[in-house]
């Protein structure tokens, strides 16, 4: 029987109200494509800027970017009705799903320390609402500030006290400095920021699991410049990588050559053949707890590698090529001890071109996994889209079709799911 999960789900954004609050720091322009993203991704953005803040990008970009009045001081109320109290370092956060401060000056990440509340933005993140848990609205520090500023016993003592008080405290990046110098501290992209925004409001469904994931063709050489490959984007694991980590997990992401950006968070290892694919899976899947295999390994391998490129003889014939067969990664890794007593849960894939389901069906109980992910390969290879037919002990489910990135999710919680009805 084939049941359907018609809804793809929503962005992790959508619908959600975001305060941007910036202190002062060259990194303030990146504050300005932050909102951008924010806002393109469905939230409305509350900005809020310190006096520093504002030396530094005006608080008429933010307004425009946003949308909305910008809260520069306790003493004025916005434009809002609900600010008509008088009060906007309390109103500002009561609505929110998340505060991002960025950028955070070392100033003010001592302020935070400290619990300070001489102006506007610190005031604000002090009287954000507390649970019975802790803060019910989570802070997210994103540090901007010179290396010697970033390495200095004082700052390092108070990030953590702000770490320890609740708030995520997002790192920094490495590189050339506004003031010329090179080192720790640049603040990170706008496109990071966002991204562990997104994690910080996404369900974290698995926290605490370790997920290996293996993307992408393998690259089979037949001589030092030439190969057999295929036409894998490596696209769908990838996405997958991005929804666990989004979930929680801790992901390491084998992947064949493709010319993908890695996503945040999430452990990247390089791998060419299936022979260096089954090497790094053998060396991660002992601390694994889910195998999700979706990359396209070749199933041959040419059986002795040229030393020298081919050339051809005049005779008009091709060069008598000799195969091996590759070893099969998930089948190896689904027959291992861990997996079979239920410690690893096993994912496959089927690139079919037909019969979807008979082969999906066919397919896991070759390879021994609890559950396999059928899609039409010709379909969907290169591209953003696809559609999913998971099968497993339960049926057979169908998911609808949309991008890659939303049937990520949709899997990610199948996944979820089912190995929660095991532990
Ligand atoms: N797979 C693997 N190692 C291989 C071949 C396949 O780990 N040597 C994995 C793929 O990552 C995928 C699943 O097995 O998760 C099915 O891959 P697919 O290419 O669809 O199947 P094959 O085993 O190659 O079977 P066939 O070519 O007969 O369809």
């Amino acid at each position: 029987m084939t049941s359907n999960t018609t809804a793809l789900p929503p962005h992790p954004l959508h619908q959600r109200h975001i305060v941007l609050a910036l202190s002062g720091g060259v990194a303030g322009y990146k504050a300005a494509e932050l909102c951008r993203l924010i806002i393109k991704a469905g939230a409305t953005v509350q900005v809020v800027m310190s006096e520093a803040a504002t030396r530094f990008i005006t608080p008429t970009t933010m307004q425009a970017l946003s949308g909305r009045p910008v809260v520069l001081s306790q003493w004025v109320s916005g434009s809002d009705a609900a600010d008509a109290n008088g009060m906007p370092h309390i109103n500002t956060t009561r609505a929110a799903d998340a505060v991002v401060l960025a950028p955070a000056s070392a100033d003010m990440i001592a302020k935070l320390a400290q619990g300070r509340a001489d102006e506007i933005v610190s005031l604000m993140c002090l009287a954000r609402p507390l649970n019975a848990g802790g803060h019910s609205v989570p802070l997210l520090v994103a540090p901007a500030m010179n290396r010697e500023m970033w390495q200095h016993p004082a700052t390092q003592r108070n990030l953590a006290q702000v770490a320890a008080d609740g708030a995520t405290v997002l790192g920094v990046g490495n590189g050339e400095q506004a003031c010329g110098e090179t080192g720790d501290g640049r603040m990170l992209e706008a496109a990071e920021i966002f991204e562990d925004l997104c994690m910080a409001l996404s369900a974290p469904l698995l926290a605490g699991k370790r997920v290996l994931i293996t993307a992408g063709p393998t690259y089979e050489p037949i001589d030092p410049v030439r190969g057999i490959t295929n036409r894998s984007s490596g696209k769908m694991g990838f996405a997958i990588a991005q929804a666990a980590r989004r979930a929680g997990a801790q992901v390491t992401l084998l992947a064949g050559p493709v010319a993908l950006p890695t996503p945040r968070g999430v452990q990247r290892i390089n791998v060419t053949t299936a022979a260096d694919l089954l090497a790094a899976t053998q060396a991660h899947a002992p601390q694994a707890d889910i195998f999700i295999a979706t990359a396209a390994v070749a199933d041959w391998r040419v059986a002795q590698v040229a030393p020298h490129k081919l050339k051809k003889d005049g005779s008009g014939q091709p060069p008598a090529l000799q195969f091996a067969e590759n070893p099969d990664i998930l089948a190896t890794v689904a027959a291992s001890p861990r997996a079979q007593s239920g410690d690893l849960y096993c994912v496959g894939f089927a690139a079919e071109s037909q019969d979807l389901l008979a082969n999906a069906q066919a397919k896991r109980q070759r390879k021994g996994v609890p559950l396999l992910v059928g899609n039409i390969g010709p379909d969907t290879f290169g591209r953003d889209d696809n559609t999913l037919l998971l099968v497993d002990a339960h049926g057979a489910t169908s998911l609808p079709p949309g991008p890659k990135a939303d049937l990520a999710v949709l899997l990610v919680e199948h996944i979820a799911a089912r190995t929660l009805q095991r532990a």
